[in-house]
C-alpha cells in the first residue's frame, strides 16, 4: 500500500447523484485498505432517493448521517457546516473528498477549509455560466477553495485554468459516472424488471426527468415544461415516463398544474431500473446532469430542458439539443433529435476515473 500524506479520508456526500458517482471511489478505497469513512449530510433522505441507491450499489451505510434534509434547501448549508466540522475534528481527518455541486458539496468543502483539512473535488470545472442556478455558485466556490480538482472533460479543465486555478492542482480524469455505469449495466440488464413492470417496450417510450429549482419552483416554467412534454407525447405517439422528485410532485399540486395522462408520473426509481430505462428509451428529455452523461454513454439522444448545459461537448457533438422550457422549443428539439443520425462518442472518460483520482491523491 502507498504511504499517503493523507492517512485519514472523509468522503462527504448527501444526495442520490453523489452516492452514485462516489460509489466507485468508495469501493476502491475499501479494496485498497484506505482509512476512510463516509459522512452523509442527509440532504436526500427518502427511501427511494437514498437507501434504495445504497442497496442497488451494494454499499455499506455511512458512518455518520447528519439528517439535515428536513431543512429548506436554501438554508441547509448553514446547518451542515458546523456539524461536518465537528466530525472532521473528532475523526482527525486529513483529506475530504466531495463530488459535484450540491449544498452538501459546498458545505463539505467549507467545513474542510475552516478546519484546515485538504479538499479534493471530483467533477470540478463544470460551468453553466448562469449564476441564477444554485449549483453554479456551489461549484465556483468549491473549486476555488479546493486543493485537488478533478475535471471530467477537456472543457471543464479549460474552465478551471482560465479562472486562474494553477495547473498543478487540476487533473483530467473523466467522470466516475462512467465507472458506475460500466460496473452496473450488465447487472441492470439481468436484474431489473422495470420495462415489464411499467409495460414498456424497447424504444417505444420517452424518458423524462425535471427537478432543478429554477424550473420546478417557478409555476410558469413548470407548467411550460409539462405543456412541452405533452406536445412531444402527442406528436411522437409515445408515452413519456417521468420519475418525479418528491419536491417537484409537491409543487405540481401546490401550483395546480394538471399532468396529462400520456405523461406517466412514477416514484423515483432505483439506479439499476433507471439505467435500464435510459438504455431502452427512444429519447430522453431532462434537466439532470447525470442523466445527460448516462444517456450519452448509452447512446440515447437528449433534449435538455434548460437554457444551457455544463456538458457543452454533448451539444457540440450533436448528441444533445438545448431546448429550455418553451413548449415550441421542446417539441422542435425532440423532432430534431428523433430523426438525426448520430455519431456517438463519449466525452466523460474511459470508466477508470476512480483509479485516476485516488492515484493523483497518492492514495493508491
Ligand atoms: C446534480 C448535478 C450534477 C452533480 C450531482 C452531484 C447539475 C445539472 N447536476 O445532479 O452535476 O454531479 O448533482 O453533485 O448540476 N436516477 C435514479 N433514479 C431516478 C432518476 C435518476 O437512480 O428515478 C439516477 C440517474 O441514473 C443519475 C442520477 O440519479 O445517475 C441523477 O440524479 P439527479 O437527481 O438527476 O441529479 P443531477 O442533476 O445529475
Amino acid at each position: 500500500m502507498v504511504k499517503s500524506k493523507y492517512p485519514k479520508v472523509a468522503i462527504v456526500l448527501g444526495t442520490r447523484p453523489e452516492i452514485i458517482k462516489m460509489a466507485p471511489i468508495i469501493r476502491l478505497c475499501k479494496k485498497q485498505g484506505i482509512n476512510y469513512f463516509v459522512l452523509h449530510t442527509g440532504q436526500h433522505y427518502s427511501y427511494s432517493m437514498d437507501r434504495q441507491i445504497f442497496r442497488d450499489l451494494e454499499l455499506q451505510r455511512p458512518r455518520y448521517n447528519l439528517n439535515v434534509g428536513g431543512h429548506h434547501y436554501r438554508k441547509q448549508i448553514g446547518y451542515m457546516v458546523p456539524k461536518i466540522m465537528e466530525v472532521l475534528k473528532k475523526e482527525s481527518v486529513d483529506l475530504v473528498i466531495v463530488q459535484g455541486d450540491t449544498n452538501s458539496v459546498l458545505a463539505g468543502a467549507l467545513a474542510a477549509n475552516k478546519a484546515g483539512v485538504k479538499i479534493a473535488h471530483h467533477e470540478a470545472g463544470y460551468r453553466s455560466h448562469n449564476l441564477a442556478m444554485l449549483e453554479e455558485t456551489n461549484r465556483i466556490i468549491t473549486d476555488h477553495i479546493s486543493d485537488f480538482l478533478f475535471a471530467s472533460t477537456n472543457n471543464a479543465y479549460r474552465n478551471l485554468v482560465s479562472e486562474g486555478i494553477p495547473k498543478y492542482k487540476v487533473f483530467l480524469t473523466g467522470n466516475t459516472v462512467v465507472d458506475t455505469l460500466r460496473q452496473n449495466i450488465k447487472i441492470a440488464m439481468k436484474k431489473s424488471r422495470i420495462l415489464k413492470k411499467l409495460s414498456l417496450r424497447n424504444k417505444k417510450y420517452i424518458l423524462t426527468t425535471a427537478h432543478r429549482a429554477e424550473i420546478v419552483d417557478v409555476p410558469d416554467r413548470l407548467a411550460s415544461v409539462i405543456a412541452g412534454l405533452d406536445a412531444v407525447a402527442k406528436n411522437s405517439k409515445l408515452p413519456i415516463i417521468y420519475p418525479i422528485h418528491p419536491w417537484t410532485e409537491q409543487n405540481l399540486k401546490e401550483f395546480g398544474i394538471k399532468v396529462p395522462s400520456q405523461i406517466r408520473l412514477v416514484k423515483p426509481l432505483g439506479y439499476l431500473d433507471t439505467l435500464l430505462l435510459i438504455q431502452n428509451a427512444k429519447l430522453v428529455l431532462t434537466d439532470s446532469g447525470g442523466i445527460q452523461e448516462e444517456a450519452a454513454v448509452l447512446r440515447v439522444p437528449t433534449v435538455i430542458l434548460r437554457d444551457e448545459t455544463e456538458r457543452i461537448e454533448l451539444v457540440r457533438l450533436g448528441l444533445s439539443f438545448i431546448a429550455g422550457s418553451d413548449p415550441a422549443h421542446i417539441i422542435s428539439g425532440a423532432k430534431k433529435m428523433l430523426k438525426s443520425k448520430l455519431r456517438w462518442s463519449n466525452p466523460f472518460g474511459d470508466g477508470h476515473a476512480a483509479e485516476k483520482i485516488l492515484s493523483a491523491l497518492n492514495l493508491i
